[in-house]
């Protein structure tokens, strides 16, 4: 084992979750997004870049690609067929997500990006939670686990105004169906 290797195996680690999501917790329809959001894609580059990302194999088929500048750990059950690519891994258990995100990155933090059965499969080992809220009633069929955030604290909470598209308007020449209003909040253990 090279020294670079060895010293991201004795690596801490912290777990952050990252999520967009409405009031009432929804965050999908039928396998995708169920807005179009800009500014929340900046704030997710944003905080993600450079780090390694855990998901889910449904919401890793809903992503266009791989994302550049990050690393991503993809949960299946079955031997799913992946790209070949440096920074994409499958993992099976939790545990294997974990230690393979160490060794893919060597940013201390790794993000949880979804969806609703990865946030809460990886919820125990989570320290923080990155959540958008979308304050409107927005319809879908997964939700994000929020009575798990009663074991978080609410660090910060900042109002923003949101230029929500629907999904099939999503080419940035199109204007914004509706501005919302909504929270940048952050939950920590
Ligand atoms: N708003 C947001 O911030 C946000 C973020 C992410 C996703 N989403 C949305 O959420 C929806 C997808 O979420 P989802 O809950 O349906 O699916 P998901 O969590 O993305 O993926 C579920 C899959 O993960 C694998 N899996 C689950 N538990 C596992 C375990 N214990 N060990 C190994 N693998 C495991 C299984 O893959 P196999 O079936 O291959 O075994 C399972 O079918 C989409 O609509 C997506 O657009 C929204």
């Amino acid at each position: 084992m090279n020294t670079t290797n060895h010293n991201r195996d004795k690596k801490q680690i912290e777990v952050c979750q990252i999520v967009c999501m409405t009031s009432s917790g929804v965050i999908g329809s039928n396998g995708q997004l169920p807005w179009h959001i800009p500014e929340d894609l900046a704030k997710f580059k944003g905080i993600t870049m450079g780090s390694c990302l855990i998901m889910g194999r449904k919401t890793w088929q809903s992503l266009p690609g791989i994302l550049p500048g990050r690393a991503h750990v993809i949960m299946s059950r079955s031997a799913l067929s992946l790209p070949n690519h440096q920074q994409l891994a499958l993992a099976n258990t939790v545990k294997s997500a974990l230690e393979i995100a160490k060794k893919l990155t060597s940013n201390q933090r790794v993000f949880v990006i979804g969806g609703s059965e990865i946030y809460q499969l990886l919820l125990p080992w989570s320290q923080k939670v990155y959540v958008t809220e979308i304050n409107d009633n927005i319809a879908g069929d997964t939700f994000y686990p929020i009575a798990a955030l009663d074991q978080f604290r609410l660090l910060e909470k900042k109002p923003i105004t949101l230029a929500l598209t629907s999904p099939k308007n999503n080419d940035s020449h199109h204007p914004p169906d509706r501005v919302v209003s909504g929270y940048d909040k952050l939950f920590i253990r």
